[in-house]
């Protein structure tokens, strides 16, 4: 029932990544560091929290990041989509393209969504590295215990009493990741020491200096 686009051509830019990052690329170390940080987890877990403290570090220290949350982007790009398999599917992909831009411009783009399917995030992953770009799988890995103690939105306490249907953990699968890049065991880590952790995978492959 999608309609396809027919008769469309990608156009290529005249702007190259290495030109963008040698001319744009801030402070000594000019470069391109275009690249996609994705945080997977439970609601609740820590990924928003995580993700908006590095964009915080991040742009203080004159990086271009910018976090893209699941919760801000079901306000508006995605606000025709709830959360059967189907629309989480479908969010995840218009997320992917969307940050597979912001990495092409060269920011550091750090994504937020619970993303519970495997075949979703690998699609995530394709859509980056197809075009060249890096991609880290982050697995923000809080136990459901401790997601539904925090219960910070009072999402489970609703999902417990069959008020919301489908909820992540509750009556819908959270498929673990098989091969992330980095996991954050944030029960026992602190928002400091997850952050710290992050940067240090961004340094060893080569994103900020
Ligand atoms: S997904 O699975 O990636 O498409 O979800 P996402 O776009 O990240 O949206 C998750 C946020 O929506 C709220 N919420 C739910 N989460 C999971 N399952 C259900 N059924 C649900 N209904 C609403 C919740 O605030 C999630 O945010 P986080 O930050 O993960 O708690
Ligand atoms: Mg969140």
């Amino acid at each position: 029932n999608v309609q396809k686009a027919t008769n469309v051509k990608y156009e290529s830019h005249h702007v190259s990544r290495d030109k963008r990052g040698k001319i744009l690329g801030l402070g000594p170390n000019k470069g391109f560091r275009g690249c996609t940080i994705w945080f997977t987890g439970l609601s609740g877990a820590g990924k928003t929290t995580i993700s908006f403290a590095l964009e915080e570090y991040l742009v203080t220290n004159g990086i271009p990041a910018y976090c893209l949350d699941g919760d801000n982007l079901r306000h508006g790009l995605n606000k025709n989509l709830g959360f059967s398999q189907e629309d989480r599917e479908e969010n995840i992909r218009r997320v992917a393209e969307v940050a597979k831009l912001f990495a092409d411009a060269g920011h550091i783009c750090l994504c937020s969504f619970v993303s519970p399917f495997v075949a979703d995030r690998n699609m995530a992953r394709s859509i980056h590295q197809d075009n060249g770009l890096p991609f880290f799988e982050v697995f923000v890995d809080t136990p459901i215990e401790i997601c539904e103690q925090r219960d910070t939105k009072g999402l489970y306490q609703k999902a417990r009493q069959g008020l919301i249907k489908g909820f992540t953990g509750i009556d819908q699968e959270y498929q673990k990741p098989e091969h992330p890049e980095l996991v954050l065991k944030t029960a026992s880590v602190s928002l400091e020491e997850s952050t710290l952790l992050v940067l240090e995978m961004l340094r060893e492959n080569g994103i900020i200096p």
